[in-house]
């Protein structure tokens, strides 16, 4: 199966009260990592990919290039997404326009006029094209220059004004951040989660800075509408911890150890390692 739209995948989860995991890739090796788990444990998987990260790995082209192949090469049948992360204007119609099959645009810099009108416009092309749309409310805060935000709280009017645009599924802010949590951190707001599902129905909602949020709190998010979540940091620390040890046991220095292949494999097995957890967490497994 190539690239699919995630609508279908997220409509079913909603539905199934279970949550589809957007896993944000860097390399050929979290690519790899990622599909071969949803494979192994027959999930649909959405692959996200920030503006940064596709700058980092060449451009949106290499990116669809590498994924499509490596969906095609590892003869996998899962249902696999290819989706733009926190997408500008311009970055949406680039991604677009080299084959990603979902697309979130992050309107959160513009006017909430300029921002209502970007996303309609998004939205007629990707569905033209039979891409999915995400669109956000309520900024999701996160680490900048040191300060940890605390994560603003969705309005729910403004949240079913934007669903009512017509895109597929929905980022509303609860409280939830980018990166680690801060220990002040107060939690996820479920409140204002029953309010922005009541307004907004059948949409899928989605949950961002899934990394570090407890497990009870990610299991009473999907009770309440929560159909996608999105994982990053977690990876990457997953990596980080087993390339370290790698390192620190002296093991690169060793025969061989220090072709690029044996050196990022534990690095790469420990991201299949998480993402595994979270796809058994998220209960998506064997629902592809
Ligand atoms: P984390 O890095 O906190 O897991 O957040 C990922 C995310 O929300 C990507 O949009």
């Amino acid at each position: 199966m190539g690239l699919i739209s995630a609508t279908e995948m997220l409509k079913k989860a909603k539905v199934g009260k279970y949550a589809v995991g957007q896993f944000n890739i860097n390399n050929l090796e979290w690519t790899k990592s990622v599909l071969l788990t949803a494979q192994e444990l027959n999930s649909p998987v959405i692959l996200g990919v920030s503006e940064g990260a596709a700058k980092y790995m060449t451009g949106y082209k290499t990116v669809t290039a590498m994924v499509k192949a490596m969906v095609e090469e590892l003869k996998i049948t899962v249902p696999v997404a290819l989706h733009l992360d926190h997408g500008s204007y311009e970055g949406a119609k680039a991604a677009i326009e080299a084959g990603f099959s979902s697309i979130m645009f992050d309107g959160s810099h513009y006017s909430i006029e300029e921002k209502i009108e970007k996303t309609k416009e998004l939205t007629e092309l990707c569905h033209s094209l039979g891409i999915s749309i995400e669109a956000e409310v309520g900024s999701i805060g996160g680490e900048e220059d040191g300060v940890v935000g605390t994560g603003e709280v969705a309005d729910p009017n403004e949240c079913k004004m934007i669903a009512d645009l017509g895109i597929d599924f929905l980022a509303a802010g609860i409280g939830n951040i980018h990166g680690k949590y801060p220990d002040n951190w107060t939690g996820l707001d479920f409140d204002a989660l029953d309010a922005i599902q009541q307004k907004t129905g059948d949409m899928p909602l989605v949950l961002h800075g899934g990394t570090g949020i407890p497990e009870d709190m990610i299991k009473k998010a999907i009770s309440l509408g929560v159909s996608k979540i999105n994982v990053n940091t977690e990876c990457q620390l997953y990596f980080q911890e087993a390339t370290r040890k790698y390192i620190e046991e002296g093991k690169d220095l060793v025969g061989k150890g220090f072709d690029p292949r044996k050196l990022l494999a534990p690095g790469s097995a420990a991201i299949q390692e998480c993402v595994k957890e979270k796809m058994e967490l998220f209960g998506s497994v064997n629902k592809a």
